[in-house]
């Protein structure tokens, strides 16, 4: 089986005036269809800087990134950008809401980049919404929901039109332990209904337990990756394969 993420070498350097931040010093990783990945690792570590290279919201410094074998480190702008809403759902820490907006209104807004039409685009965010346990919420603006409530609303965007690939950046730091869970299940849940990829980076160990593969993150450099029984097996075999 060949990874559907594919991340080389990665290296990534903010300069600022004459200081040079390692964000990413040598980053490798191979993500496979359907796997929920989750990123471990303190403050500062560069996991949200790994998620933005991965969703090429900024280029690498040096390295190649490759999804679905496409060269996302390569591509232009315009490019990048369309790949994005065609294949990808956000999913935040502070729930990035439209606060003018409703909780349908929000939900459809990645579907107007899709090109969906504004009938279709309700229904779908009304049927997301559902999915996630708040109906008849549809009409309320994120002020007039409590946090848990507008993080449902940011994972139904992100789910809405199922894309490829989920990315989460600490979906559940501003949530309590009790919503951390019913939130985590509710993600997990539908990833694994629609055999989605989901990469999520936390600094809280707990989200582990939800994922297949587990990453340790510190100072730039991957520590570690623990794969779960099942999945482990089918690379190792897809690697003598490719071997043979
Ligand atoms: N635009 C930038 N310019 C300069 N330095 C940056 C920039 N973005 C990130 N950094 C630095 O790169 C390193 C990695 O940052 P990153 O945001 O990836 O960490 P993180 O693991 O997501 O941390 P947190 O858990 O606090 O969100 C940090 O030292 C940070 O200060
Ligand atoms: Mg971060």
């Amino acid at each position: 089986m060949k990874p559907l993420i594919e991340v080389k070498n990665v290296r990534k350097i903010y300069r600022m005036g004459d200081e040079k931040v390692v964000a990413l010093d040598n980053v490798s990783l191979e993500i496979y269809k359907g796997e929920i990945v989750c990123f471990l690792g303190t403050s500062g570590s560069g996991k949200s800087t790994f998620l933005n290279m991965v969703a090429g919201l900024e280029k690498p410094t040096r390295g190649e990134i490759y999804i679905g074998g496409i060269p996302i480190h390569k591509l232009n702008e315009e490019k990048v950008t369309l790949f994005r809403q065609k294949n990808i759902g956000f999913i935040f820490q502070a729930y990035h809401l439209l606060p003018m907006l409703t909780a349908v209104e929000n939900v459809s807004l990645p579907l107007i980049f899709r090109g969906v039409e504004k009938k279709k685009r309700n229904k779908i965010a009304e049927k997301s919404l559902i999915d996630v346990g708040l109906k008849g919420y549809g009409n309320r603006k994120p002020t007039q929901m409590s946090g848990g409530q507008q993080q449902r609303v940011g994972i139904a965007r992100a789910l809405a039109g199922t894309p490829k690939i989920i990315f989460a950046d600490e979906p559940t730091g501003n949530l309590d332990t009790a919503t951390t869970k019913e939130v985590m299940a509710l993600i997990v849940n539908q990833v694994r209904r629609h055999n989605q990829t989901l990469i999520i980076v936390t600094h809280d160990r707990s989200i582990a337990t939800y994922a297949d593969k587990v990453v340790t993150i510190q100072d730039g450099n991957i520590l570690s990756v623990a794969v779960k029984d099942g999945v482990e097996k089918e690379q190792e075999e897809g690697e003598q394969k490719n071997e043979q």
